[in-house]
């Protein structure tokens, strides 16, 4: 059964009231479900050891029981009891990537129920450093289980406003405490396999992974809706607007002209189109088009030279420019490195694959 309402409750997000972590850890305890922020994106928790408060998160989420959740505690001392076997990596990650945006894949121990693992013999684990997060968990003394507070297939939440028009009516509660820091969600490291596998490209980047793990690889960034899923974030469709998305990527001249000729094609069919690209492409994408704006929705990513900004308006920018009902969106990304890169993979798979590689194909798409 879901709850039929859900309190909103503020916080600080420094500081958080003594008597809003009260209320939202006895929720947690009492086998509710509670949204709280964390520096990644909001997320949707429940207490990983109550296996019917850990069903109701994929009813609230209208997500399939076959999608593993991440479990989130406040320090690698909290590993053992989730934890079967505890790799040597461990500790040298731990030390340098938490508190923060990194999630590990590591082999889970019978107490962990299946309903959190699907079924898998693996558990995911990340401690997150947002203060409200920590003293949430550390209050309801267990370990809480939290996807991102969305509805599945749409994009991740960043602040209140993203999670009530998702969940408004099958939380019991939401803490507000502001727009979330990174703005997209936790990198997913396998360290079951060998070599370890970045199963999803996040806020900790690939870079900073390969100074402690060298061989570190990144799996196939696109996959497709139904084929088997080791790691469910792959699933295709996801993040995704009501109007269909197309990402053009490539050299930045040949995206910009992919992108004027694909907007003034879509607008003599009379359709509304919808630009969404960094600040820069942008501009020259509004001159181009200066005489058909009236027609456009654009917005904006931020500039390509803040990488860390574009991640952070990443969904609250799918989100608002959906919300001018344009029929197609034209997406352009930032540099594939850094931050950038999960950016890019929260891009492909808010086009479901329709990705245009401009400069690689020989007809038009
Ligand atoms: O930043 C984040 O990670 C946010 C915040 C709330 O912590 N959480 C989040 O959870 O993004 P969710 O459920 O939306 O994504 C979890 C991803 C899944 O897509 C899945 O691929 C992966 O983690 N995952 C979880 N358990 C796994 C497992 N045992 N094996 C492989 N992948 C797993
Ligand atoms: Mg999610």
């Amino acid at each position: 059964m879901l709850p039929r309402q859900t309190r909103v409750l503020h916080a600080d997000q420094a500081r958080p009231s003594e008597a809003v972590i009260a209320e939202a850890s006895a929720l947690l305890r009492d086998g509710g479900l509670v949204v709280f922020p964390t520096e990644t994106v909001y997320g949707l928790g429940a207490n990983a050891l109550d296996a019917a408060a850990v069903r109701r998160i994929f009813e609230a989420k209208g997500r399939p029981s076959t999608d593993p959740l991440i479990v989130h505690v406040t320090s690698v001392e909290d590993l053992p009891a989730l934890v079967r076997h505890i790799p040597a990596a461990v500790a040298p990650l731990a030390a340098r990537f938490w508190p923060g945006a990194l999630t590990l894949i590591l082999p889970k121990r019978p107490e962990v129920p299946d309903e959190v693992t699907a079924g898998l013999d693996t558990v995911a684990v990340r401690v997150p450093s947002h203060p409200v997060a920590r003293a949430i968990i550390a209050a309801a003394g267990c370990p809480v289980a939290a996807p991102s507070a969305n509805r599945f297939s749409r994009p991740s939440p960043t602040d209140a406003a993203h999670v009530l028009a998702d969940l408004d009516g099958r939380v019991d509660l939401v803490v507000d405490a502001g727009r979330t820091d990174i703005g997209l969600e936790s990198t997913v490291l396998d360290l079951t396999v060998t070599p370890p596998l970045v199963r999803r490209p996040g806020g900790v980047s690939l870079e900073a992974l390969r100074e402690l793990l060298p061989d570190v690889q990144l799996v196939s960034r696109v996959m497709h809706t139904g084929e088997a899923q080791v790691s469910p974030g792959q699933l295709l469709r996801h993040y995704a607007p009501k109007a269909h998305m197309t990402l053009l990527d490539g050299p930045t001249d040949l995206v910009r002209a992919r992108a004027v000729s694909m907007a003034r094609a879509g607008l003599a069919r009379g359709l509304r189109i919808g630009l969404l690209a960094p600040a820069e492409d942008l501009e020259v994408l509004r001159r181009a088009l200066i005489a058909d704006t009236p027609a456009l929705a654009m917005r904006s990513l931020g500039s390509r030279v803040e990488p860390d900004g574009i991640a952070r308006e990443l969904f609250e920018a799918i989100r608002a420019l959906d919300a001018q009902r344009p029929d197609e969106i034209i997406a352009i990304g930032p540099e594939p490195h850094g931050i950038g890169l999960a950016v890019l993979d929260r891009l492909t798979r808010a086009s479901e694959g329709r990705v245009i590689r401009c400069g690689a194909e020989s007809s038009g798409a």
